[in-house]
């Protein structure tokens, strides 16, 4: 198992499912589980700074996650929802809504049980998230930690938004990245940070093909190609 935790802007969705694709093993998107969460907030009228609501409305969220890095499926009550959680209105609420300590016990028992359920099947598999080397799988025997500069990060966030036909300026994304990096790290439930055994990798200069063979590499030299 890869456990690949870091703030957003990093390539880290792209760089687990190109790795877990090289490895032949499966991809877990933790992000994507708390941005469902959020949605079936939003789309149930919830105020998401309303911790109790909140809560009380994850226990009842029907969210179905595959492990495929080929083929991704986000379903909410059996409706894909791939494309509403990557919405601006989702990516503003995620952070109050991660940091229900409720929705954090309840999704990561979830992720846990995903995990043994592949590597029990296929053997492997690469989970990216924020807590994953901390505290979804600390026995994880490769975690690494990807980080790049704000600027860097909130340039790469403006051009992929604008590709999908969301337009984001630079500055608003930098303001956005920031905003988010400080409610990820300073939340009391599980903040963003990483493992003190962790492997820090600096994609602020790097290409996602050259941030991919360098984990390949390590993946490698720890026993971990499929
Ligand atoms: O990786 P992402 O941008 O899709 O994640 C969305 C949000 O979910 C992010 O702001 C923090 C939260 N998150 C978390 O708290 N723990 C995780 N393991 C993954 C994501």
């Amino acid at each position: 198992m890869v456990a690949l935790d870091g703030p957003s802007g990093t390539g880290k969705t792209t760089v687990a499912r190109k790795l877990a694709q090289r490895l032949g093993a499966g991809y877990l998107d933790t992000g994507a589980m708390y941005r469902m969460v959020t949605l079936a907030v939003l789309r149930a009228g919830v105020d998401p700074a309303d911790s109790a609501a909140v809560a009380a409305l994850a226990d009842k969220t029907d969210f179905g996650i595959g492990t495929s890095p080929d083929r991704l499926e986000i379903r909410l009550a059996g409706e894909d929802v791939a494309t509403d959680i990557r919405g601006p209105e989702v990516t503003k609420a995620v952070s109050p809504v991660s940091a229900v300590p409720h929705v954090r016990e309840l999704l990561v028992a979830r992720q846990r049980q995903i995990i043994d359920e592949v590597l029990d099947g296929i053997g492997g598999i690469v989970v990216e998230g924020r807590d994953i080397g901390t505290v979804v799988a600390p026995d994880s025997p490769l975690k690494v930690y990807l980080t790049a500069s704000a600027d860097v990060r909130a340039s790469r966030r403006s051009t992929q938004d604008t590709a999908a036909g969301r337009k984001l300026s630079v500055a608003d994304a930098l303001a956005s990245v920031e905003r988010r990096d400080h409610l990820d790290s300073t939340r009391t439930a599980s903040p963003l940070r990483a493992a003190d055994d962790a492997v820090h990798v600096d994609t602020s200069e790097l290409s996602i093909d050259q941030v991919i063979v360098a984990l390949s590499e390590l993946a490698s030299h720890r026993g971990l190609l499929a």
